[in-house]
């Protein structure tokens, strides 16, 4: 794995990263591929990245020796794993330069998905936290993850079938948001229920799947849960500009509650996760 990782040491002049970017450079250089802000993807995993989910990748991953994270972001699952499994040969890859240098402290590849920068059979594990809903084409993806790893363990939303609580189901809010995610034009934000069938296109021969449900509750009153809503469904409204008025919906929904109740709240997400070997 020493080898295979030499590009690690120098990720971003390293030969192999040269001739990719030189291919494609404005495509390395995008920025933000899933629309959020460094600020911003650092608060979402902060709200739903809990202990329970740090311990349910331990026991999806199975004890890997190498690892290969794809679309590592800034590196949550390096700072949530490598404490964890002390001998873990832990590389994290993705296309956004400016989180990498932000990112956990771990090592890290800017690169491709699409062709990453190791050679077959590098890693015993290529994992996938929310990054498959945001490349062009998974099935490219995928089967550039089986060239490089002998299996796959990916963990993808289905963010449309997101719920939102107050004490109760929200339907306005939550088919507004509904309405809002849906509009993403870029890959599919939806994806987690096809990752399995996209990993026997990709050509994995075993393949499972698994439901998990990430979310966030709090116990709040009504004008706290609203002031929360708020920025949260803004960040897709106002990147897309979208039609869907979350604000009015939010509001519509505030209007709606006597007082200031304290109630349990939060929101839901169905996650899917996909073994492929
Ligand atoms: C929603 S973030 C998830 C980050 C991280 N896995 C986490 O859960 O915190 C998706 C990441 O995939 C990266 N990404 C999107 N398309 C990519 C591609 N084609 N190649 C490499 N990385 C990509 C983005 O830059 C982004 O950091």
């Amino acid at each position: 794995m020493s080898d295979t990782y030499e590009s690690a040491r120098d990720p971003i002049s390293s030969p192999t990263m040269t001739s990719y970017a030189d291919r494609d450079k404005a495509f390395l250089n995008r920025s933000g591929t899933d629309g959020l802000t460094v600020d911003e993807l650092r608060s979402t995993r902060a709200m739903w990245w809990d202990r329970a989910f740090t311990e349910m990748l331990l026991a999806e991953l199975a004890n890997p020796r190498r690892l290969v994270d794809i679309g590592c972001g800034l590196g949550a699952a390096a700072a949530a794993l490598l404490p964890e499994l002390p001998g873990l040969q832990y590389v994290g890859v993705d296309i956004d330069r400016m989180r990498l240098a932000l990112a956990a402290p771990a090592t890290y590849v800017a690169a491709c998905a699409e062709a990453l920068p190791f050679p077959n059979g590098a890693a015993d594990v290529a994992l996938f936290i929310a990054t498959l809903q945001h490349v062009d084409d998974p099935v490219i993806v995928l089967r550039e993850a089986r060239r490089v790893a002998h299996r796959v363990v990916a963990v993808e939303p289905d963010n449309v079938a997101q719920q939102f609580y107050f004490g109760e189901r929200l339907p306005g809010v939550t088919a507004a948001s509904a309405a809002l995610v849906s509009t993403v034009r870029r890959g599919d934000i939806a994806i987690g229920p096809r990752v399995p069938d996209l990993c026997v296109e990709a050509g994995f021969a075993a393949v499972r799947m698994r439901a998990y449900a990430i979310g966030v509750f709090r116990r709040g009153n009504a004008d706290a849960f609203a002031d929360w809503l708020r920025p949260i469904l803004r960040i897709v409204d106002e990147r897309l500009g979208t039609e869907v008025n979350c604000d009015a919906e939010i509001s519509a929904w505030r209007a709606s509650v006597p007082g200031n109740p304290v109630r349990h709240c939060g929101v839901v997400v169905p996650t899917i996760i996909t073994h492929a070997s």
